[in-house]
């Protein structure tokens, strides 16, 4: 009566039972495979990997994707890699939701057959590109100051996502789903400001004669995970006041030549009336008549 089982530690020992059976059960067909695990998706811009664990010992995988109508294809056929690209597969349609599994084939004693027993697989989590795909850092393409105003534009980065062989860019697939923000502070201070936009260009007002520093995010605000991009890295205006004082620079040194040749001439013209003055004592120096 002391050592009857209470109820909770019976189930568990149900539980734990028949776990063991079907380990057993599923080792006895492929002996002593590993089994696929912590399979993840890797996915940026479209392009897509899927990746697994361990590294094979005696065994190799095939990796199988399909959309949820079951329609499985094999990729990356007998591999002894632990991550496959999928990005040719789920291109297709970006819209769709697709799932993959990885099977663990063993090499060695006699190989397995289509026939033969299912071999160990196992499945991965959903993935629907279209919201799941990680948003890649964006990148400033140019920028310039329009008077009071600063032009900055980003680049519209390319995506494996192809219509009739052309590459679509990101904004072709996501349309006015992808906004980007902007990220500007005064070079002088550190107030942050930000403002968004639904194209690839942004127009701010700016104080004259101000340098500004600047960073832009791409996202997504109807998803509900993973909506942003990281922070593309930060440019300043600072090259166009280096630009400016380049400029500045040579007008400099234009003026100096410049003056140095008037006072140049001015001695000389000086000197030749002097001289004219002690030779033939006129007041005027031919020079100056003409
Ligand atoms: C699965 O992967 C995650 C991160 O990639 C890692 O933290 C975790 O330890 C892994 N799980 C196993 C069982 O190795
Ligand atoms: C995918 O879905 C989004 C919104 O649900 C839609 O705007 C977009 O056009 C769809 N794209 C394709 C390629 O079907
Ligand atoms: C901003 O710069 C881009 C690229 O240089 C240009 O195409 C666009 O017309 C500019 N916009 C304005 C308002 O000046
Ligand atoms: C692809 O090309 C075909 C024929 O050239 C055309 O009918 C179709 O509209 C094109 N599709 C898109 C999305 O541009």
């Amino acid at each position: 009566r002391r050592h009857a089982l209470r109820p909770e530690a019976a189930a568990a020992l149900t539980l734990l039972l028949g776990w063991i059976l079907a380990q057993v059960a599923g080792a006895a067909g492929a002996a002593n495979v590993l089994v696929a695990y912590n399979l993840t998706w890797k996915s940026t811009n479209f392009k897509t990997i899927l990746e697994w664990e361990p590294k094979p010992i005696n065994h190799i995988y095939t990796v199988q994707i399909s959309t949820r109508l079951g329609d499985w294809k094999n990729k990356c056929f007998h591999t002894t890699a632990t991550e496959c690209d999928l990005t040719d597969e789920i291109i297709k349609n970006v819209n769709q939701t697709y799932m993959a599994r990885v099977f663990s084939y063993p090499v060695g004693n006699g190989h397995t057959t289509s026939s033969d027993v299912e071999p160990p697989f196992t499945n991965s989590p959903e993935f629907t590109p279209y919201l799941d795909t990680n948003l890649g850092q964006p990148r400033v393409h140019s920028f310039k100051p329009v008077g009071t105003k600063l032009n900055v534009t980003v680049e519209d980065a390319r995506t494996l996502v192809r219509i009739n062989g052309t590459f679509l860019s990101l904004r072709d697939v996501f349309g006015k789903d992808l906004t980007y923000i902007l990220y500007y502070w005064k070079a002088s201070s550190t107030g942050k400001k930000s403002t968004k936009t639904n194209t690839n260009e942004f127009l701010i007002d700016v104080d004259k004669g101000e340098n500004y520093c600047f960073s832009v995010q791409a996202v997504i605000p109807s998803r509900r995970t993973n909506s942003k991009s990281p922070e593309s890295s930060t440019e300043c205006t600072s090259q166009e006041k280096g630009i400016f004082r380049e400029l500045s620079f040579i007008i400099g040194t234009v003026l100096f030549v410049v003056i140095i040749f008037i006072i140049v001439l001015l001695v000389s013209l000086y000197k030749c009336r002097k001289a004219r003055v002690r030779r033939s004592g006129k007041e005027t120096c031919p020079l100056n008549d003409a």
